[in-house]
């Protein structure tokens, strides 16, 4: 058993996708073990992203994650991570599988919905970052 750390990001949020995107993430077997919807400030998404800064899209990256509201989330089921990569789809939504949380919902490469951790040093930074260990109830 395993947990990654997830974000539905304010594009989702702002069409109260909330519920269909945890529809998926439940179809797929995992476990929402914790979740609340917070508003990301400046400072608390540039040090989420921190290592995309160099790129061309950070500006562009960090302000889509502080335009509203988001909610965090832990997920735990077998694989955890790999198996919330593959409901999330492909980064950008033209490349991503039908049946995929970003195929289905995401607006853009920009605006693709949801964020999931990408290994299981990153999953538990980023877990780490946003809960405490008593709001985590698996
Ligand atoms: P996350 O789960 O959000 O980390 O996405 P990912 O792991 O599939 O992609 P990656 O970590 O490479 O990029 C992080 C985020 O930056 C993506 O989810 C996109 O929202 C955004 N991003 C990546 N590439 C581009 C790009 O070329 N243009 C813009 N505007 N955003 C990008
Ligand atoms: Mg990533």
């Amino acid at each position: 058993i395993e947990r990654t750390f997830s974000i539905l990001k304010p594009d989702a949020t702002r069409r109260n996708l909330t519920g269909a995107i945890n529809a998926l993430i439940e179809k797929a077997g995992l476990r929402i073990v914790a979740q609340k919807r917070v508003q990301m400030t400046r400072a608390q998404a540039e040090t989420f992203y921190a290592v995309h800064k160099e790129r061309p899209f950070f500006g562009e990256l960090v302000g889509t994650m502080i335009a509203g509201p988001v909610v965090v989330q832990v997920l735990e089921g077998e694989d955890a991570i790999k198996t919330y990569r593959g409901v999330l789809g492909a980064t950008d939504p033209a490349k991503a599988d039908p049946g995929t949380i970003r195929k289905e919902h995401a607006l853009s490469v920009g605006e693709n919905s949801a964020h999931g951790s990408d290994a299981l040093d990153t999953a538990a930074i980023e877990i780490a970052q946003w809960f405490s260990g008593n709001e985590i109830v698996g």
